[in-house]
C-alpha cells in the first residue's frame, strides 16, 4: 500500500525526537540532562490553573464556537491593546490548539502549490515542514553571516515571483535573537513593494532581556495590518504549554478561512484549556514577570560558563531561552555528531543545529534549574576535554 507524496516529504519535530530520546534514556536509569525542551520548566500560573477547576466545575465540557470563546478573544483583544495599544475584534482572532496549528491554518490559507514562503535560516523546526505539508517551498534566507538578524538584501536575493509570504519569528528560535525596529520597518516595506504576506510570530515577546526592548511589527509599520498574521499564544509567556492553547490576529478575510479550516481539523481548542488560558491572561502579570526574570538569570549563568569553554565563543542572546552555540571550532564540528556523541556518552541532550537549517550549530535551552545548568554544562566542558586529549 502508498503513502502519499506528502508525507513522505516531511520530517518529524527533531526537538521533539531528541526530548523523546531523552525521555526514554531517563526511564531506563540514565542520568540524563535534557536541554532539548523548548518549554518552560515552571508550573502554569495559578489564576490559570483556578480558571480551569472553575470551568470544570461550571460543567464547561462542551464544544465550543469553533474560532474560540468570546471571553478568551476579548482577553486576547484586551491583552493586544493594553501591551501594543493594537486593536482587533474578536472576528480578527482565532483561538486554537498552540499556536503550531495556527501557523498550520495561516500557511493552508495562503499558500498554493509550488507557491514559495521566506523562512529565515536558522528556523524553527515546523516552519519549513508546514510550508511543505501546505504544498508550499520554503525558501530558506541565510541570518548566519549578519548576526541571526534577516537583512534587505538577504531577502531581495531570495524573492521571485513565486512568492507569496515569509515568516518571521522574534525572539527566534533556535537564536534569541530579537529584531528591532529598523529591521522591521525594512522587512515590512519589502512585503508592501512585494504584495506578499507576513507571518509574525511572537510567542516569546514576553521572553526579551536586559536593555533590549520586543518590538511588534505593527508598532514598526502600522501601516502593513493588512498583510500581516500575528502568532502568538500562553504556552511560553505562561508556562502553559501542556494546556494547547494559541491564537492568530489577522485580517477578518483570512482569520474567517482559517477558522472554516479548523472546523473540519480539531473543531475548537479544549474549552478546559480555554478558559484556563483566560485565567493567564487576565491574572498572571506578575508569574509571567517572575518567569522571565529567572530565565534572565540563568542565560547569564549559562553564558558565562559556556564562554569558560576552550573553543566556543556565545554572544548573549537578547530573548526567548536558547543559546545557539557554534560548534565548528570545536574537535566535533559536526553537529549531529556531537550532539550523538555527547548524549550517549554524557547525558547530556542538545539539538542539532541541522534541525534548523545550520549545521554546524547547536541549540542549549536554559528552560532548566541553575543546577542542571552548572551540572551540564560542566559535562559538555569534560566532553570536549576528552576529545582534544585524543
Ligand atoms: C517559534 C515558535 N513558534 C510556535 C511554537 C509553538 O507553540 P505552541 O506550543 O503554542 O504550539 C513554538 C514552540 O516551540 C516556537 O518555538
Amino acid at each position: 500500500m502508498k503513502l502519499s507524496k506528502r508525507v513522505e516529504k516531511i520530517q518529524p519535530s527533531a526537538t521533539l525526537s531528541v526530548l523523546g530520546i531523552a525521555k526514554k534514556l531517563k526511564g531506563e536509569g540514565y542520568p540524563v540532562l535534557s536541554f532539548s525542551a523548548g518549554e518552560p520548566d515552571f508550573i502554569s500560573p495559578k489564576s490559570a490553573l483556578d480558571a480551569a477547576r472553575d470551568a470544570i466545575d461550571r460543567g464547561e465540557t462542551h464544544y465550543t464556537i469553533n474560532s474560540g470563546i468570546p471571553e478568551l478573544k476579548n482577553a486576547v483583544a484586551g491583552y493586544y491593546s493594553r501591551r501594543f495599544g493594537l486593536n482587533y475584534e474578536t472576528s480578527e482572532i482565532i483561538i486554537s490548539s498552540g499556536a503550531k496549528p495556527v501557523v498550520y491554518e495561516a500557511l493552508q490559507t495562503l499558500v498554493d502549490p509550488g507557491d514559495e514562503v521566506l523562512v529565515f535560516a536558522p528556523a524553527w523546526v515546523s516552519y519549513v515542514e508546514q510550508i511543505k505539508m501546505s504544498d508550499g517551498r520554503p525558501i530558506a534566507v541565510d541570518t548566519s553571516e549578519t548576526g541571526f538578524v534577516p537583512t534587505v538584501e538577504g531577502v531581495e536575493s531570495k524573492l521571485s515571483p513565486r512568492t507569496v509570504g515569509m515568516i518571521l519569528n522574534s525572539p527566534n528560535n533556535p537564536t534569541g535573537a530579537v529584531y528591532d525596529e529598523a529591521t522591521l520597518k525594512a522587512l515590512a516595506r519589502l512585503a508592501e513593494e512585494n504584495d506578499i504576506w507576513v507571518i509574525f510570530d511572537e510567542i516569546y515577546e514576553r521572553l526579551v532581556y536586559g536593555d533590549t526592548k520586543f518590538v511588534n511589527i505593527l508598532n514598526a509599520a502600522p501601516g502593513i495590518r493588512d498583510r500581516v498574521i500575528l502568532i502568538n499564544g500562553v504556552s511560553k509567556t505562561f508556562c502553559m504549554t501542556g494546556w494547547r492553547i494559541g491564537y492568530a490576529l489577522g485580517p477578518k478575510r483570512l482569520i474567517t478561512k482559517m477558522g472554516d479550516i479548523q472546523s473540519h481539523f480539531t473543531s475548537n481548542a479544549s474549552s478546559i484549556a480555554q478558559w484556563a488560558a483566560v485565567g493567564a491572561i487576565e491574572g498572571a502579570e506578575d508569574d509571567a514577570e517572575r518567569c522571565r526574570s529567572r530565565f534572565a538569570k540563568r542565560r547569564d549563568i549559562l553564558v558565562s560558563l559556556l564562554n569558560g569553554i576552550d573553543g566556543l565563543r556565545i554572544e548573549s542572546p537578547a530573548g526567548a531561552f536558547y543559546v545557539f552555540a557554534d560548534v565548528r571550532n570545536t574537535p566535533i564540528p559536526d553537529d549531529i555528531e556531537f550532539c550523538e556523541r555527547l548524549l550517549s556518552e554524557k547525558f547530556v541532550a542538545l539539538v542539532p543545529g541541522a534541525a534548523f537549517l545550520a549545521p554546524g550549530f547547536v541549540r542549549i535551552s536554559y528552560a532548566c534549574g541553575e543546577d542542571d545548568i552548572r551540572e551540564g554544562v560542566g559535562r559538555i566542558e569534560d566532553f570536549l576535554k576528552s576529545k582534544r586529549a585524543r
